[in-house]
């Protein structure tokens, strides 16, 4: 199976390096890759000038996207559909937006849409996620879906580190996006629930309409006083179906005690669990950043496909309703370092800092 890859940075070059290296991906070989012209001479003959010599070359078969961002990816997405070629993305910002687009499109030229990296890195999360809603309807989700955020929160809870270096070795290590802010602000999470919502309640969660509440004003002190309430901190999305056509969702995060599981995922590792019909709770963990992790979730996308087993089509059977958790559940509640626990909360920003309790 031929491919060619979109963007050769942390994630694309490392899909690249696995596929040139692994013995595992022997039937795969990377024809062209697509980058801006600084990349040239590392690519060599491969260096692609034009999507058009990745997108619509009769010798490929898969393209695989890793540049991120919106507008451009998505063109580009649609250009390799319409070629029938099929698609494997990590893009989570652009799959929650045309996720209806992009598996219609598919559908319609008898190809594959994949976007396994677009969440939980390198968990075989929407493979399973697939798999279970064939047997299961599937009500809730929730979970730690941003490396990031969850290595900053560690990085400051573990070694007192302030959020700007821990942030600074996130982006180190390739664990943030391009504009941090997506992280930190739950933009990055929000997509995800999208994504994750929208495939097992087959209908969209349109990401717009998601209540997303950052972490930016997490500091040592909020720290210290819900650690002396018997809580740790964590930055968790969730999403709860509560009708036919519609469910509450939120990015927020979260006070969890020692006995709640989620408290044990530190650093980059992601936690993810689905609340099945049949199959009762499932659980999920690994790393939910970083390039391997993510390049290896990329190339078993690429692996399905040559086995036949990538035809899955996502189809919206109407967009849902969503509401928030804000005025339903409980809420640690922080303001001139004093804080107590309330039940609601009708206005955040009265507050320094809030947090649900989980
Ligand atoms: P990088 O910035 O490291 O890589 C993106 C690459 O694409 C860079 O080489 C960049 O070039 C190139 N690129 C971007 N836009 C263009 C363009 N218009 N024309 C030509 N080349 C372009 O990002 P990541 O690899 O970290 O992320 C890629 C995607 O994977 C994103 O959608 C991200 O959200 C997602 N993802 C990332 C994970 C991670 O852990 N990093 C995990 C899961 C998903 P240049 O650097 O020169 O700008
Ligand atoms: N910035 C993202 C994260 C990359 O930290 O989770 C993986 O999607």
């Amino acid at each position: 199976m031929n491919v060619g890859i979109l963007g050769c940075g942390t994630i694309g070059g490392g899909v690249l390096k696995l596929i040139d290296d692994l013995p595992a991906s022997r039937n795969i070989k990377v024809l062209k890759v697509f980058d801006l012209p600084s990349k040239k001479e590392m690519l060599g003959d491969r260096f692609a000038e034009s999507i058009d010599e990745v997108c619509q070359n009769p010798e490929i078969d898969v393209v695989i996207e890793a540049m991120g961002g919106d507008k451009f990816p998505y063109e580009c997405i649609v250009k390799a559909l319409k070629n029938k070629k099929s698609v494997v993305t990590s893009n989570k910002e652009t799959v929650s937006l045309h996720i209806d687009e992009f598996y219609a499109l598919a559908k319609e030229n008898g190809v594959s849409f994949m976007c396994e990296a677009s969440v939980g890195g390198g968990i075989p999360l929407i493979c399973s996620l697939i798999d279970s809603i064939k047997v299961n309807d599937v009500d809730r989700i929730y979970g730690i879906i941003n490396g990031t955020t969850n290595f900053v929160l560690t990085k400051m809870e573990k070694e007192g580190l302030s959020m700007e270096d821990a942030l600074n070795e996130a982006k180190r290590l390739g664990f943030a996006e391009f504009d941090a802010t997506a992280d930190i602000e739950g933009l990055d999470m929000t997509r995800k629930i999208c994504i994750l919502s929208s495939i097992a309640y087959g209908g969209y969660v349109p990401y717009s309409e998601i209540y997303h509440y950052g972490i930016s004003k997490v500091t040592k002190e909020i720290f210290e006083d819900l650690k002396a309430k018997g809580f740790t901190l964590k930055f968790v999305a969730e999403s709860r179906r509560t009708g036919e056509k519609s469910a509450r969702v939120s990015v927020e995060p979260v006070a969890v005690t020692k006995d709640n599981p989620l408290s044990a995922v530190n650093y980059e590792f992601n936690s993810v669990y689905l609340n099945c019909s049949s199959n009762d709770l499932l659980g999920f963990y690994g790393k939910g950043a970083g390039r391997f992790p993510t390049a290896t979730a990329m190339v078993s996308d690429v692996r399905r496909i040559m086995e036949n087993a990538g035809t899955y089509y996502y189809e919206n059977s109407g967009n849902f309703e969503v509401d928030n958790f804000l005025s339903s559940e409980k809420y640690y509640v922080y303001k001139d370092g004093k804080s107590e626990i309330v039940n609601g909360v009708k206005d955040v920003s009265s507050y320094d800092f809030v947090a649900r309790i989980f």
